[in-house]
């Protein structure tokens, strides 16, 4: 058996995510049932400090000769980091990648990708001029979940999908958890519920009715978004959307099909238990429908009811995650590297772009707008 492909991961920045991601890179692929490629942490950044950078890598037990760096520049110059992994505010998105882009490092960069969809399409043009690869991390996708019902819908066990149904909302008390400075309401953090949680509703929609045609059959939708402010600092709170696709599955397209993505600040996908209120995903056909219970970003359970089945009659499916989950999405980058591709079949650039553009149209119907510094396509901006 040949030796598995081997990635150097460098970490850009040391918050929250970004050491649920490097603790999974850092579980044995072997517990995933993975042999073909394995992950090694060479280095990370803290913007504050080097001491928070060589805190987090003992946090995380990174091997002791992995490097800790107290800035970013210092971390795309390191000659041993394969790929750096950007789990920085959403407003830092766009500089921190077009940073490691231009010294030459390949990308994974946390969601929602940028602020803006010109800012995502200057990312892209950049890897493709540097033939380097980029990928947002939208780990959801590469569930082993995901791609068992991307294939039902294109098999054509669901019939025609009419409509996909996702919510992804909280229920916080916004002013008591976040005040006003933390990410998720700061407006100078592009902070806001569309950008941090409402993608993972586009994503289950878009995976579901644009994803599973063939890519010269999909068609960006139209968009018809409502939002509603968080009084101290603008940032939206509540924020629906509805898109009509002009095409849906399964190949060949037939007819079109409703996307409803929902997400919420002040009330939750589920108040109580996930059991009470499950599910947060419906996925409808003529055949039957596909639920999904939540949370939309790390599902577990799922079931399939066919057209006449009773839905007492259908149980869940639970499905195994060894860890957190991060690692099937490093292992879908380990592997584009190994096999030379920019972009991942999954969740390709032009997909990432007409979600963000879906975005910026909702934003745009409801006069929703970042500072400029954060929405710029400028670099570099010191922010
Ligand atoms: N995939 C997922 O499930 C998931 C979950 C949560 C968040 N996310 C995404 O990951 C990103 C980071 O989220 P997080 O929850 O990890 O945030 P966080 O805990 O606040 O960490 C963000 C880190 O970014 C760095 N940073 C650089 N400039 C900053 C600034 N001006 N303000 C705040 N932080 C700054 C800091 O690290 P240093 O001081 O070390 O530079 C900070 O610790 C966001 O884009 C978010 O959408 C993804």
């Amino acid at each position: 058996m040949s030796s598995p492909y081997t990635v150097r991961w460098g970490i850009l920045a040391t918050g929250g995510i970004a050491e649920t991601f490097t603790k999974d890179l850092l579980l044995d692929p072997s517990s995933r049932d993975v042999s073909d490629v394995k992950h090694i942490v060479v280095a990370a950044a803290s913007s504050s400090s080097v001491d928070r950078a060589k805190q987090f890598l003992a946090d995380c037990s990174c091997p002791s000769d992995a490097k800790a760096y107290g800035s970013y520049p210092e971390l795309v110059k390191d000659p041993n980091v394969d790929i750096v992994y950007v789990a920085t505010p959403h407003s830092h998105h766009y500089q921190n990648t077009m940073l490691c882009l231009l010294a030459g490092k390949h990308v994974l960069c946390e969601k929602a990708f940028t602020t803006n969809a010109a800012q995502a399409k200057k990312i892209i043009e950049t890897a493709k001029e540097k033939k380097l690869f980029l990928m947002e991390a939208v780990w959801t996708r590469f569930f082993p979940m995901s791609i068992h019902i991307r294939k039902m819908i294109q098999d054509g066990e669901l019939g025609d999908v009419h409509r996909v149904i996702a919510d992804n909302s909280f229920g916080a008390n916004v002013e008591e958890r976040w005040g006003t400075q933390h990410r998720m309401v700061n407006m100078e953090l592009a902070g806001g519920a569309l950008l941090d949680l409402g993608i993972y509703s586009l994503t289950w929609v878009f995976q579901c009715i644009y994803h599973t045609l063939p890519p010269d059959s999909r068609k960006a939708p139209s968009v018809l978004g409502s939002i509603s402010k968080y009084a101290k600092t603008g940032a939206d709170e509540k924020t629906s959307m509805l898109l009509t696709f002009p095409a849906a599955p399964p190949a060949p397209s037939k007819h079109d099909a409703h996307g409803i993505a929902l997400t919420n600040f002040r009330v939750a996908t589920f108040p109580n238990k996930h059991e009470l209120t499950r599910p947060a995903i419906r996925i409808q056909g003529t055949k039957g429908e596909i639920q999904v219970d939540g949370p939309a970003y790390r599902p577990r359970n799922w079931r399939f009811i066919p057209v006449g089945k009773g839905d007492g009659d259908v149980e869940w499916v639970e499905a195994k995650i060894p860890g957190h989950g991060m690692f099937w999405e490093a292992d879908e980058c380990a592997r584009c590297l190994r096999d030379g591709r920019s972009e991942s079949e999954f969740l390709g650039w032009e997909e990432s772009v007409v979600i963000m553009e879906t975005m910026d149209e909702v934003r745009r119907q409801n006069g929703q707008k970042y500072p400029e510094k954060i929405e710029t396509l400028d670099y570099p901006v010191e922010l």
